[in-house]
């Protein structure tokens, strides 16, 4: 035994760091971060926090020089740089290829299919000439998406016509190439597989789950999603063989579409993910506290469910407002779990999120909304 517990570093002190930093204090645990900034939503309460740029090699080694294990909480990482760090010896989990398949929408279409798991219908365009045949072949509307740095819907454009496939491929730095073309998918449910992985092999599969995504942003998520036995099982599969296809240790999160009754893998999360918040009070483990013990090679815990419902409701930035203001009020909503980033409010911007559990799914989310609603409305709800 060792005589003091390992140290875990972040790359990330955003809010999936700050609830991984939570994770780590039940377990006797200092997480060490790297933060861009000590206002950052988790370097706000860490103990043990250097202020550096997840892009520069020098901050990287003098940050992972402290850290046992060095695991992230995006990936707006170098992946080159990280691939240097683990030629030097050091412990990245997930590794440095796992994050750069995780931060490249095209390498992740291009290799999921390879594998044979299903996906939209897609093609890596070197011009605009490939998007317009690639239309007409699908036809319009087409989706094309950034190959990296797109999240909570930015860097996803759905185009009707071939003069604005043709504005935005003009207006993009790197234009084509820097795109990835695919069938706009008629969707009836988003719902995300959620796996934890150790290095052995070992995983710990949580219930699939419903998410609510409005204009490409995450509103709700419901546990467990409501859709037949048959699809969360192939869900749950597919999670399971993507974590050991990619090799991933720690949290994988798979977003998948329902569409004409079958499941297409949308893209993949190689960390803790919105669509597992509701894993803190819903499930015996938490996906913070796996994320943990995967990445320091511990036994994983149980992620069942402790209820038969749980939903989660974000809290989404309407404005400046900061929805502090209505803590209170919030707080008379029974039952429910309020979790606040300590983030600077701005329009749709994930600012916290709410979640409650209860017997019944629709009331178990009427609650979680009431509380979010209030805590998201300038003026009141
Ligand atoms: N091919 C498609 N057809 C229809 N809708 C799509 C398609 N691809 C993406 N979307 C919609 O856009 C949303 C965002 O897409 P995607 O998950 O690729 O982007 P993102 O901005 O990186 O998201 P995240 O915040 O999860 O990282 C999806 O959740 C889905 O609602
Ligand atoms: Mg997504």
């Amino acid at each position: 035994m060792a005589d003091s517990p390992p140290v875990p570093g972040i790359v990330g002190a955003g809010q999936l760091a700050r609830m991984t930093y939570q994770a780590g204090i039940s377990l006797g645990l200092t997480v060490r971060l790297l933060a861009g900034s000590p206002d950052e939503s988790a370097a706000r309460i860490a103990r043990d926090v250097v202020v550096g740029a997840p892009t520069s090699a020098p901050d990287l080694a003098a940050f992972v020089a402290g850290c046992d294990v060095l695991t992230f909480d995006h990936e707006l990482v170098d992946a080159g740089h990280l691939a240097a760090l683990e030629r030097a010896g050091h412990c990245l989990r997930p590794g440095a290829d796992t994050v750069a398949l995780a931060q490249n929408k095209r390498r992740q279409r291009v290799e999921l299919s390879e594998h044979g798991f299903p996906v939209p219908p897609f093609r890596v365009p070197a011009d605009l000439a490939t998007i317009e045949r690639f239309a007409a072949e699908h036809g319009w509307p087409v989706v094309l998406k950034a190959v990296q740095g797109g999240y909570d819907g930015r860097g996803v454009w759905v185009v009707n016509d071939a003069a604005t496939a043709a504005a935005l491929v003009r207006d993009l730095p790197g234009g084509a190439g820097n795109l990835l073309v695919e069938a706009w998918v008629p969707i009836e449910r988003e719902v995300a597989a959620l796996v934890a992985r150790r290095p052995g092999g070992q995983t710990a599969s949580y219930p699939v789950v419903e998410t609510v995504q409005v204009d490409g942003i995450c509103h709700e998520v419901l546990a467990p999603a409501p859709i037949e036995p048959g699809l969360t099982a192939e869900a749950q599969r597919l999670g399971l063989a993507i974590a050991e296809a990619i090799g991933v240790t720690g949290i994988l999160a798979v977003e998948l579409f329902v569409a004409g009754g079958r499941l297409l893998v949308n893209e993949l999360a190689t960390r803790p993910h919105n669509s597992g918040h509701y894993s803190i009070e819903g499930c015996v483990t938490s996906q913070f506290e796996n994320h943990l013990r995967a990445v320091l090679d511990w036994p994983l815990g149980d992620p069942s469910l402790v209820v038969p419902a749980v939903a989660t409701v974000n809290v989404l930035g309407r404005s400046t407002f900061d929805p502090r203001v209505f803590l209170p009020q919030a707080l008379e909503v029974p039952g429910v779990h309020v979790h606040l980033y300590d983030k600077p409010a701005r329009a749709g911007r994930k600012l916290g999120h709410v979640t409650a559990t209860g017997h019944d799914p629709a009331e178990a989310r009427a609650r979680a909304r009431r509380a979010a609603d209030l805590l998201a409305a300038e003026g009141g709800a």
